[in-house]
């Protein structure tokens, strides 16, 4: 009989810039909901992070201030475990391990890869290559079972399943789970405030095309007035936005940040135009964020305690994984060793 693996959440977010709103809609706000339901691990992946070049000043101040971020939004680490993967080895080992059992041909298909790396994909890091690899062992560290993400990760998500399906079938054991991609809600994937087609991301070289989670409240109300619309009025439901991106783009922020289906806002914003949807998006989205930024400047105030609450959690992470990751050496035929 298969093996039943215990649910378990495990994801993970790239300390490679400051958060913006759609790390919070698509990712944060969602792994605090899982909290208390089942066993929830949160990692800050610098070693993601580190795939393209990050200057290390800042690297650790953003790595704190993800953290911060974490915590202000209402991860609680005495019900989640909440670490930096660099402080628990399993990971980079696990990854070389599953580096050995993903075949090249799959990581050429990874369509973030090619976004990333252009025109210019033999000049990037062979990390940011093999990438998708250190994603599973991630996940498979833990034998976590459900992954909640956006949009654009549910690619990685399917290779991680691949390479636990490969190394299972290798190996002729049901040691790894796999892991299912959790992408629910109005945002899965929320998109630039200057061009409706391209993901809202911390890395766009336009700072006007995201609300930062650490903006205050003049900055959102002024990106939010200057987001790119258009000058026709709302319809009365989603159908009607079919071909207007931007337009479609605020009304999905305002439902997710209501709480509202997208349907049941147009019903109450049709006929209007943006002169009055904006400034009422604006109010909402200072309404949920300015209560998270103020924790997190409170926060970020007090960084030797942000450090012990991620040694801690990387004490509670590094006992759960490194078991697995022993027991997956075993399983690959390398002899016992210390740990
Ligand atoms: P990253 O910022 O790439 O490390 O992403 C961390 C998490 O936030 C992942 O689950 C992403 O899918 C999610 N995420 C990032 N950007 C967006 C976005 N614009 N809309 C929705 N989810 C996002
Ligand atoms: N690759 C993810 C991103 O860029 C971050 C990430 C790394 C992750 N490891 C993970 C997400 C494991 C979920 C599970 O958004």
């Amino acid at each position: 009989m298969a093996r039943v693996h215990t649910p378990r959440i495990f994801s993970g977010i790239q300390p490679s810039g400051g958060l913006t709103l759609g790390n919070y809609l698509g990712a944060l706000r969602r792994f605090v909901e899982k909290q208390g339901q089942i066993e929830t691990i949160y990692c800050l992946v610098d070693l993601h992070a580190i795939t393209v070049w990050q200057e290390p000043e800042r690297l650790r101040h953003q790595t704190r201030e993800a953290a911060a971020a974490f915590l202000a939004a209402g991860i609680d680490p005495a019900q989640s475990v909440l670490f930096v993967q660099s402080h628990v080895p399993a990971h980079a080992e696990l990854g070389w391990m599953l580096s050995c059992v993903a075949r090249v041909g799959w990581m050429n298909r990874m369509t973030q890869f090619k976004d990333k790396a252009g025109k210019n994909a033999e000049a990037v890091s062979l990390g940011l290559y093999a990438y998708p690899a250190l994603m599973a062992a991630d996940i498979l560290a833990y034998r976590a079972t459900h992954v909640p993400v956006g949009e654009d990760q549910k690619q990685h998500v399917e290779l991680t399943r691949d390479i636990a399906a490969k190394f299972n079938h290798d190996y002729g054991t049901d040691f790894f789970p796999s892991p299912e991609p959790v992408i629910e809600g109005a945002a899965t994937r929320v998109m630039s405030l200057r061009d409706g087609t391209k993901k809202m991301s911390k890395s766009d070289p336009s700072d006007a095309s995201r609300i930062n989670l650490t903006d205050d409240a003049d900055a959102i109300a002024q990106k939010i007035r200057k987001a790119r619309t258009d000058a026709d009025p709302l319809p009365g439901s989603m159908e009607g936005l079919k071909d207007r991106p931007e337009a479609r783009n605020l009304v999905n922020i305002y439902a997710a940040l209501s709480g509202e289906t997208p349907d049941a806002l147009l019903a109450r914003f049709e006929g209007q135009g943006f002169g009055t949807f904006k400034p009422a998006l604006a109010d909402l989205a200072v309404s949920v964020l300015e209560p998270i930024t103020r924790r997190m400047n409170e926060l970020m105030g007090d960084p030797a305690e942000i450090d012990r609450i991620l040694l801690a959690g990387a004490e509670k992470a590094d006992a759960i994984a490194s078991p697995i990751v022993a027991e997956a050496r075993e399983i690959m035929g390398m002899i016992r060793g210390p740990r």
